[in-house]
């Protein structure tokens, strides 16, 4: 069972994909490396035994700015779970990263108190069929409820004008879930992956239309508190008695 403390001012993101290599190790870490750009030392807690994103904070050159490692996938006889998974007090953001493959049990752990979730998505017809599984799966057995507006799918390496790009647009659409960004199919994502970088880390001539792109998904995590205020607003709403009474009593505005 996967446990995490919880911190009413923490924003906790989560990037999950049952489906493997989708892009959620790069996504995770270019918005730690945007994090960290901004001051502040964010965390990364790694669930993937594979362990690539603790391996891309190894690689991270010393010189730029600090990002806090989790190893989450370990699991130690000497420590208790919750000490294991810490997040130390003056961090501010937390990325998870997530494996493939995860189960009902921790699907539903892993999303727990989550301020955000992004679900990349490749445009091939299998990883749209998965994507769809995923999605279904975070709305029923994780219980995210649409209305929070913590969900969100990041269209990964596509190549515009394809057929698949076409109708993974269309599915996304179809179930009303924001694609906040479309990250094309790029070389710099692997350099940087494979450097310790982040794309903004990179000579920027390079990088500017990945970096143009990613600062979607930035600006959409950005938004948390508001999101939140709002869905707290609107479910208090919902439960109102004055929201029926409103509801009956609203004011004709036909003019017929
Ligand atoms: N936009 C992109 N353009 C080019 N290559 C990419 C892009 N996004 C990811 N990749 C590459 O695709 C491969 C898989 O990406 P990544 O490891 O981030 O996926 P993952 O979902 O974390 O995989 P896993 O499920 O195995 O953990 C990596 O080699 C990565 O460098
Ligand atoms: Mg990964």
């Amino acid at each position: 069972m996967l446990m995490t403390q919880s911190r009413d001012t923490l924003n906790r993101i989560v990037v999950l994909n049952p489906k493997g290599g989708c892009g959620k190790s790069t996504i995770a870490t270019n918005i730690a490396a945007y994090y960290a750009s901004r001051g502040g030392t964010p965390a990364i807690m790694d669930f993937d035994p594979q362990g690539s994103t603790l391996a891309w904070l190894e690689r991270r050159p010393t010189d730029l700015p600090f990002i806090h490692g989790i190893a989450a996938f370990k699991k130690s006889m000497q420590a208790t779970r919750s000490w294991q998974l810490r997040v130390p007090n003056d961090t501010a953001n937390l990325i998870v990263d997530s494996p493939a493959g995860l189960h009902h049990d921790d699907l539903r752990e892993i999303t727990r108190d989550a301020t955000s979730i992004l679900v990349p998505v490749l445009p091939s017809p299998m990883d749209i069929h998965a994507a769809a599984r995923c999605i279904a799966d975070l709305l029923l057995v994780a219980k995210v409820d649409r209305r929070d507006r913590k969900l969100a799918v990041i269209a990964n390496r596509t190549r515009k004008n394809t057929k698949s790009f076409a109708k993974l647009m269309r599915f996304l659409d179809s179930l009303g879930i924001p694609i906040i960004a479309v990250l094309r199919d790029s070389q710099n994502f692997v350099y940087a992956a494979e450097k310790g970088l982040g794309i903004l880390e990179m000579q920027r001539s390079r990088v500017r239309p990945d970096v143009e792109q990613f600062n979607k998904v930035m600006q959409w995590l950005d938004e948390w508190p508001e999101r939140r205020r709002n869905s707290n607003n609107e479910a208090g709403m919902r439960r109102s008695p004055f929201a029926k009474i409103a509801f009956l009593h609203k004011p004709h505005t036909g003019t017929t």
